[in-house]
């Protein structure tokens, strides 16, 4: 089995990567193969708009948005942890969606898509206290994961975490509820279609 966790912070060492460790952590059984990425640190480049991949499928750059697809479109399970920057998740996210075009369903000629059934869990984490603004972050993460053909299988909200600490402290329960996603998918990923 491959899980390929995003971290859709601009930093490697928040609440977003410590929830993506935690789901990590919760994963049992010997042959899983776990793959993390962190947007903040990856060389991304904002798409062009220029459309050639409508013709060919692929993107005129050469960056790490090819190698961190492949990675997506090849996994059984696939965690998208996001912050809301500004009640939408974080340029260097969205970049990575842009970047996506190539390989989603409105392209008449994608050359990847997903070969099997990959489940998708959506994470978003906000400072404030209304989780409701989460909404637009787990709806836009659902809306890729919808166009690659990813089941959403789980939207998790999590409000007033600002500081790491806030998140280790105050949110002890959910912190257990992705360990325990992570540990019965890992035992079953397809017979888990909870939302
Ligand atoms: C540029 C920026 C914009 C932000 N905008 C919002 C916002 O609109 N609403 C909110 O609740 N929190 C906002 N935050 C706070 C982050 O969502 C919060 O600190 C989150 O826990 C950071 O996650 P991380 O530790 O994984 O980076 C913002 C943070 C930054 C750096």
């Amino acid at each position: 089995m491959k899980i390929t966790c995003i971290n859709g912070s601009a930093r490697n060492n928040g609440s977003c990567n410590y929830l993506l460790d935690s789901f990590i952590g919760g994963i049992t059984g010997d042959s899983v193969d776990t793959v993390k990425y962190c947007v903040g640190d990856a060389d991304l480049h904002f798409c062009k708009g220029c459309k050639k991949c409508y013709f060919d499928g692929k993107c005129v750059q050469s960056d790490d948005a090819k190698k961190i697809i492949d990675d997506i479109l090849t996994a059984d399970i696939v965690v998208i942890a996001a912050p809301s920057y500004w009640a939408d998740v974080p340029a260097q996210l969205k970049t990575l969606f842009d970047r996506t075009t190539p390989y989603g369903d409105t392209n008449p000629n994608r050359i990847l898509t997903a070969r099997k059934s990959i489940k998708g869990i959506a994470i978003a984490v906000r400072a404030g206290v209304r989780a409701q603004e989460n909404e637009l972050i787990l709806n836009a993460i659902e809306h890729y994961f919808g166009h690659l053909g990813i089941d959403t299988v789980s939207r998790i909200s999590i409000t007033q975490v600002d500081k790491l600490n806030d998140l280790i402290v105050n949110h002890e329960s959910d912190i257990r509820q992705i360990v325990e996603l992570a540990n019965k998918l890992s035992q079953n990923p397809i017979c888990y279609p909870h939302k």
